[in-house]
C-alpha cells in the first residue's frame, strides 16, 4: 500500500469524495463538501494523505504564527487506520509550529497521548447562532 502525502496543497483532493468517506466513518459534521474545501482553504497549513489518488486522511491547523495554534479535521479514512497516517499527518503539521502552543479537542484523547500530546481539562466551548449558519426550519431541511 502506498500511501502518499500533499503538505499545503489542496489540488488532490475530490471533496465530494472526502464528504462521502466522512460520512462512511461517522465523521461527518454537516459540512458540504464545498465547505470543506473552505475550511481547508482558510487554514494556515493542511496535510493530506492518498491512496492510488483516493483520500484517505485530512488534518489541518489554524495558527496565529506567534504562540497558539489548533489542530482540527484529524482523520484516517476507517480501512486504512492503524497504518501511522494520523501520526505522520500531524507530525508534518508540527513541524511548522515550532514554539507554538497546539491545542486540540477530541474523543480520542488515548490515540493523542500516544503520539506524545498531554491531556489539558475542562475544554469550553459556544456555539454563535446556528451551526454552519443553518437554517433548521423543515422546508430547510429538504434543500
Ligand atoms: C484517531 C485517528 C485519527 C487515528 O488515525 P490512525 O491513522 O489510525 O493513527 P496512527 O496509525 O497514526 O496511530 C499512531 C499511534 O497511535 C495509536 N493509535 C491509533 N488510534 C488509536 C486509538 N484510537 N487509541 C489508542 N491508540 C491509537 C497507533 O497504534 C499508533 O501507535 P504506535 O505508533 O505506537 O503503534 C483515527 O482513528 C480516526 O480518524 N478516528 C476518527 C476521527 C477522530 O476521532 N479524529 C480525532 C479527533 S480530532
Amino acid at each position: 500500500m502506498n500511501i502518499e502525502y500533499a503538505s499545503n496543497d489542496l489540488g488532490g483532493v475530490n471533496w465530494t469524495q472526502l464528504k462521502s468517506r466522512l460520512q462512511v466513518d461517522e465523521f461527518d459534521n454537516g459540512r458540504t463538501a464545498a465547505q470543506l474545501r473552505e475550511s481547508f482553504a482558510n487554514s494556515d497549513s493542511t496535510c493530506f494523505a492518498f491512496c492510488d489518488g483516493d483520500i484517505v486522511g485530512t488534518a489541518r491547523a489554524l495558527s496565529d504564527h506567534v504562540g497558539s495554534a489548533y489542530l482540527l479535521d484529524v482523520w484516517t479514512y476507517g480501512p486504512f487506520r492503524r497504518k501511522g497516517i494520523a501520526r505522520t499527518m500531524i507530525d508534518t503539521l508540527l513541524a511548522g509550529l515550532t514554539g507554538q502552543h497546539v491545542y486540540l479537542q477530541t474523543d480520542s484523547p488515548n490515540f493523542y497521548e500516544r503520539i506524545g500530546f498531554s491531556p489539558r481539562p475542562t475544554g469550553m466551548e459556544i456555539i454563535v447562532g446556528t451551526f454552519l449558519g443553518a437554517d433548521l426550519t423543515p422546508s430547510a431541511a429538504s434543500d
